[in-house]
């Protein structure tokens, strides 16, 4: 029935409909761990809940028709994702990622590296052509964060699928900044999707959660018996209220993309300011300040935008990376691309933009009172 339905209404409708026993539109959580057989060598239903797990099992469903995939898997935490994701390749491989990433990611990727004689090279971000030419014989995938984080750019992820096609190695995209509502890398020509579902997702800063979706069989199979045998997988508990907060993702996307437009315009004629990051798209942004002495007095002085360590939820936060979501980065690294200590991340929240661009404005004014030398 859900068929032609548009994304709007997927994300609603997510879960009404399956319970069998009593009809209820709210997905039940089943606590158990444990299923009772009638009988041996009788297998007619769920037995465990790491292998399997009713509400988990509505989440994953819903994932996979959002993303237009064939299985979705809830994991503990997006980097329990990632590391479901990296888990299928054998020691030695090599790999391809877009270089302005999560520093969680980075962080993951150079513990691979230590101990898992994994490889990775990382790509500027100037050209999808440019992928080709960084392609060897030991490749096994392109990763790729779009948009970026923190500096926002976006990549034709339809031009990457058909370099990592032709060239018969995987395409993984990390589609947390945008969300299925936005973007839909399987439908471009990728092979899986990684979530921080923490973020816009579950959308209320009160659950963390990873997602891994896919849209072949094979790999379904595969990553189906990584996740059983590693075991990061999601609780029901917050399956369910992952699942609860997905309903609203919609609504929340539209108001923080045209409160996130609000801003970006503001920033951009703002004396302070000199450089404005933003995509076009979705609630996310960067700028960078005049002077680095801003920045203390800046993050002290702000009331509605929390100065916090996370994104995509209700509230606005403002993130200072250097310090904070890319800290593992090494600075000669994150310079070489043009994260400079001069950068703040905001994730625009759904309050009223009037407000938090007052709130900036007030902010603006304490911070050159003290900041600038
Ligand atoms: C783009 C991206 N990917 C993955 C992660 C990791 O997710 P989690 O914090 O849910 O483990 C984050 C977290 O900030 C992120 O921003």
């Amino acid at each position: 029935m859900l068929e032609d339905c548009k994304i709007d209404t997927l994300l609603v409708q997510a879960g009404n409909r399956r319970d069998e026993h009593f009809r209820a539109v709210s997905t039940p959580i089943y606590f158990s761990t444990a299923y009772r057989h009638e009988e041996l060598g009788l297998k007619d239903g769920y037995d465990y809940i790491r292998t399997g797990n009713p509400t988990r099992d509505v989440l994953e469903d819903a994932v996979a028709k959002l993303e237009e995939g064939v299985r979705a898997f809830a994991a503990s935490s997006g980097m329990a994702a990632v590391q479901l994701v990296f888990s299928m390749f054998e020691k030695g491989a090599h790999f391809i990622s877009s270089r302005d990433i999560y520093g969680g990611n980075y962080r993951l990727f150079e513990i691979f590296r230590e101990k898992y004689d994994f490889e990775f090279t990382y790509w500027n971000g100037d050209d999808e052509s440019e992928i080709k030419e960084l392609i060897k014989p030991n490749t096994k995938a392109v990763f790729i964060e779009s948009p970026t984080n923190p500096l926002m750019k976006t990549f034709d992820l339809k031009k990457i699928s058909e370099i990592t096609k032709e060239h018969g190695i995987l395409h993984i995209v990390d589609n947390t900044l945008y969300t299925p509502y936005i973007q839909k890398p399987l439908a471009l020509g990728a092979d899986i999707v990684v979530h921080s579902a923490t973020k816009y997702l579950a959308g209320h800063n009160d659950v963390l959660a990873g997602l891994v979706v896919t849209n072949d069989e094979t790999l379904a199979e595969e990553l189906a018996f990584l996740h059983n045998s590693i075991g990061a997988v999601l609780s029901p508990y917050d399956s369910w209220s992952l699942l609860r907060g997905m309903k609203t993702l919609a609504l929340r996307m539209e108001r923080h993309e045209k409160n996130a437009k609000r801003i970006a315009a503001y920033l951009t004629t703002h004396p302070l300011v000199t450089a404005v990051h933003y995509p076009g798209r979705g609630g996310m942004l960067s700028f960078e300040v005049v002077d680095k002495a801003l920045v203390e007095p800046f993050l002290k002085a702000v009331n509605i935008f929390t100065f916090a360590e996370s994104l995509g939820g209700v509230e606005s936060f403002l993130t200072y990376p250097i310090t904070q979501t890319h800290m593992d980065i090494p600075e000669e690294v994150r310079l070489s691309y043009g994260l400079t200590d001069r950068l703040l991340r905001a994730s625009v929240g759904v309050e009223h933009a009037d407000d938090l661009i007052k709130d900036l404005e007030q902010a603006f004014h304490v911070a050159a009172k003290v900041g600038v030398r």
